[in-house]
């Protein structure tokens, strides 16, 4: 986090990410910013380097192993090293009944929100051993840690914080020194609601989701995120606080605490779960 230390954040054009981004060239770090959102991407790191900030955009689709080794060897190139890296694309994808998702959904989903993690993990974890200290956040969300819902983007969540959790151990047994932090946002004020703008064609028919309950199910969705979320600066701002006093998990929202330790009793008394959300 000192000034010239370097930040590769993916998922940077928008939301939780150019918030990442921002906060961390307002401490003076180089800023690597990655997005397969091309025009917007150029836009934010356009913003940042008009504001003096040393930024390097690189277009990337997480979902590409090839692609995210570049994105490493790119800001190898400009910048020397890596520091912190955020794992932060991520996409909601349909929230309908499992058996109706289409398996083009299925691969989109999965393929960024968890296949974009486990790309920047086997790309940046063997460049980030060598370094006398590094940090990885993986953002993940609340809906990785109370009971499963929202269809694949539930379950790809679920998976980020189970992956985080073995990453964490397995650097322990390792005795590296790379920090690891999941962090598990509320609601956040983001371009979120409008993810399928960048769902490839090529991945086939999306889920039909015109059912009444599904689109209404999905507009209160879509409202809480502009009425209750938080801005991004905030999240950030948590993201740095628990990156120097290594905290682990990064709640941003104390109204889903409940559902959290909801699921923990469920689990232990049987269940089943309880919806954790309306
Ligand atoms: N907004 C919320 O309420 C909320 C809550 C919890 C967790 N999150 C998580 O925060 C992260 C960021 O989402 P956001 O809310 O800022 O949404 P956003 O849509 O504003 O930003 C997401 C960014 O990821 C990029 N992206 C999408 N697919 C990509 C791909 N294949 N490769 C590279 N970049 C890609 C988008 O272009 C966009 O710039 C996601 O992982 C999301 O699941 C968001």
């Amino acid at each position: 986090m000192a000034p010239d230390r370097v930040a590769v954040v993916t998922g940077a054009a928008s939301g939780v990410g150019l918030g990442l981004a921002e906060r961390f060239a307002a401490e003076g770090m180089q800023v690597v910013l990655a997005d397969v959102e091309e025009p917007a991407l150029r836009a934010a790191a356009a913003r940042l380097s008009e504001r003096g900030a040393k930024v390097l955009a690189v277009p990337t689709d997480v979902a590409n192993a090839g692609q995210v080794e570049s994105l490493r060897d790119e800001a190898v190139r400009a910048f020397g090293a890596v520091h912190v890296l955020c794992n932060n694309a991520g996409v909601g994808g349909p929230h309908d009944p499992l058996w109706r998702v289409t398996p083009g959904d299925w691969q989109w989903v999965l393929g960024v929100n968890l296949g974009g993690v486990i790309n920047g993990i086997r790309s940046f974890v063997p460049l980030l051993l060598e370094q006398d200290a590094a940090h990885i956040v993986n953002t993940a969300s609340v809906f990785g840690v109370f009971a499963g819902a929202l269809g694949p983007y539930g379950i790809s969540k679920h998976a980020i914080v189970a992956l985080s959790e073995t990453l964490y151990f397995d650097f322990q047994a390792a005795g590296a020194r790379v920090g690891v932090s999941v962090l598990c946002p509320g609601a956040v004020r983001t371009r979120f609601g409008t993810s399928a703008r960048n769902r490839p064609a090529s991945l086939g028919p999306a889920t039909d989701s015109s059912g009444e309950s599904e689109r209404a199910s999905r507009e209160q969705f879509d409202r809480l995120l502009v009425t209750a979320g938080r801005e991004p600066a905030d999240v950030a701002g948590f993201v740095v606080d628990g990156i120097r006093q290594s905290r682990f998990y990064i709640l941003t929202s104390e109204n889903r605490n409940d559902a959290i330790r909801r699921r923990g009793d469920e689990i232990v008394a049987g269940g089943p779960p309880a919806a954790p959300f309306p």
